[in-house]
């Protein structure tokens, strides 16, 4: 059961997760992560690093939250993987109290760099 890197992640970005992973399955988009679920060994260790709650077991994911899912799973292979922190978005404060509902609108689907 893999974990998960629900929207919230979306244009706040803190990265915070990414030192963490020990397989480095974390990949990069333009102003979201997203965790590889074939690669990522559920160790859990990331999940308590994100200072904004985003990142969830998958069998914890409610039935709206279960998009987010097939997204990380559509995404991982797209993105670039990121293996080091790179700090919040420049906006990420004003983005952080947000949900994954409200914040869907916001996804973008170009990779990071
Ligand atoms: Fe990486 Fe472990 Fe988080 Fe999976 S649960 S993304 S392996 S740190
Ligand atoms: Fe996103 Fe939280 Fe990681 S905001 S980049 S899941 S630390």
């Amino acid at each position: 059961m893999p974990f998960v890197v629900t929207g919230k992640c979306i244009n706040c970005r803190y990265s915070d997760c990414v030192e963490v992973c020990p397989v480095d399955c974390f990949y990069q988009g333009e102003n979201m992560l997203v965790i590889n679920p074939d690669e990522c060994i559920d160790c859990g260790v990331c999940e308590p690093e994100c200072p904004i709650e985003a990142i969830k077991s998958d069998d914890e994911l409610s039935n709206e939250e279960l998009k987010w899912a097939e997204i990380n799973a559509k995404f991982s292979a797209l993105w670039p993987s990121i293996k080091e922190t790179i700090g919040p978005m420049p906006r990420a404060e004003e983005f952080a109290d947000q949900g994954s509902e409200e914040k869907l609108a916001l996804l973008s689907e170009k990779p990071g760099e």
